[in-house]
């Protein structure tokens, strides 16, 4: 079932969810917040970030307030229906958490925490681009009840940052990620492979700065050329060529042997921990299909099985919730056999794998064979990827689909 959400449905007034929403009290439960502000936007991004020019008489100076109310209809819904989790992890992202004061992400975590229990280790992260943030930034963060963040490095090649429109240079990451470090926060960088240009050698260079910062986690993410950027628009003009197949599996492998030389390990295709503990707990969330909230403009929510979106543009998003409407705009709760295509599509991007109560056997073993899935982890019921299974986790899911007994 999906569709708009009827008018009235999910009141502010009363706070009413979807029909038939039960959480349930065992299930771990996140808070997502968006922050849709960029100073400038990346050619490759599609992300629900807006410049300045873009406003529509939104204001960032309000956007906590605005923010606040969503909380508000939050908790009135969920005590509604009986549910008083406390919040497991926090996360800020964006577009550019950052590119507002750190006072107001820490008044929005304070509004969070006035509202609703939190657990006493809560994981607190914020996205930051590196060219918004220092060492006094950071300790506003740190003293506000922040735990982590994720630095929006890229690269640290000049010709690949350029490629990619950042607007911070090379030189300014190592400082900001020792800054970040000093602060006490857990420290977490975004790198993208497979930029037009890139070549294997500046990747590695790329791979080998991200080591030598010595983190505890990194994510590496294949870029993806995303239908109307700016950047699908140079590619199909022919100003940039983009990187085959062949050589982004290239980089995938050398980001797995590299990491993992500089004791990272895989635990999600895109994502690698020194621990299990630094693992990002609030990403494991979603692909072990808990719940979240979702705050903010295109922010979604998943709660016991329903899931709904807000309104994508700030304004309307501020607009509503000053008129005490709901920001929700559209919702779909998923039949059993979509949501356990969904369990197993993330799922089976861990490392720690899943188990499969109707799985065919005889494709599992055809998948052992060609090298997709691990043979041991197989035998004793778990299905884990091998890495070239990570490069074709699509077409193993395909096949585990189209053969289901
Ligand atoms: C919201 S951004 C992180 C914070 C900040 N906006 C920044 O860019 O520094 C989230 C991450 O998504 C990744 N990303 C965005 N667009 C992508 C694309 N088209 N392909 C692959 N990764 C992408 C980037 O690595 C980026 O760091
Ligand atoms: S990658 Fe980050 S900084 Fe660039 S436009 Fe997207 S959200 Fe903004």
């Amino acid at each position: 079932m999906a569709g708009p959400l009827p008018e009235g449905l999910m009141p502010s007034a009363d706070g009413r969810l979807p029909e038939g929403i039960v959480p349930n009290s065992q299930t771990p439960f996140s808070a997502y917040v968006h922050v849709p502000y960029c100073r400038v936007r990346c050619g490759y991004c599609d992300f629900n970030t807006y410049t300045s020019d873009e406003l529509r008489g939104s204001r960032r100076e309000t956007y906590g307030e605005t923010v606040g109310r969503e909380i508000s209809l939050a908790r009135k819904s969920l005590t509604r229906v009986g549910d008083n989790r406390a919040v497991s992890t926090v996360f800020f992202g964006g577009g550019t958490p950052t590119l507002l004061p750190a006072e107001s992400l820490v008044a929005m975590l304070d509004e969070l925490s006035a509202t609703f229990e939190c657990e006493a280790d809560v994981e607190v992260t914020t996205e930051a681009n590196p060219d918004t943030v220092d060492s006094a930034y950071f300790d506003t963060l740190v003293a506000g009840g922040f735990t982590r963040v994720s630095l929006g490095v890229q690269s640290v090649v000049p010709h690949v940052l350029a490629t990619l429109d950042r607007t911070h240079d090379a030189e300014r990451i190592s400082g900001v990620v020792a800054a970040a470090k000093a602060s006490g926060l857990a420290v977490s960088v975004d790198v993208i492979f497979g930029t037009p240009g890139e070549t294997l050698d500046d990747w590695r260079r790329t791979l080998d700065a991200v080591v030598g910062f010595q983190l505890d986690h990194v994510s590496a993410y294949a870029l993806i050329v995303e239908a109307g950027t700016a950047l699908e628009r140079r590619i199909r003009r022919g100003d940039v060529a983009p990187v085959d197949d062949d050589l982004h599996a290239d980089m995938y492998e050398l980001a797995d042997e590299v990491l993992g030389g500089g004791g990272l390990a895989w635990y999600e295709i895109s994502n690698w921990a020194r621990t299990p503990e630094t693992r990002s707990k609030h990403n494991l969330a979603y692909w072990r299909n808990h719940d979240w909230w979702g705050f903010g403009p295109g922010a979604h929510s998943h709660i016991a099985g329903a899931r709904w979106w807000n309104v994508k543009h700030p304004a309307e998003y501020q607009q509503r919730l000053e008129a005490e409407k709901t920001p929700a705009v559209g919702y779909e709760i998923p039949d059993a056999p979509a949501r356990e295509l969904e369990r197993l599509m993330l799922g089976l991007r861990l490392s720690d794998g899943l188990e499969r109560a109707q799985t065919n056997q005889a494709e599992v073993l055809a998948l052992v064979r060609d090298g997709l899935l691990i043979d041991e982890a197989a035998q004793g019921g778990q299905l884990v990827l091998t890495l070239a299974g990570r490069l074709r986790a699509d077409e193993v899911v395909r096949r585990l689909v189209e053969t289901d007994d």
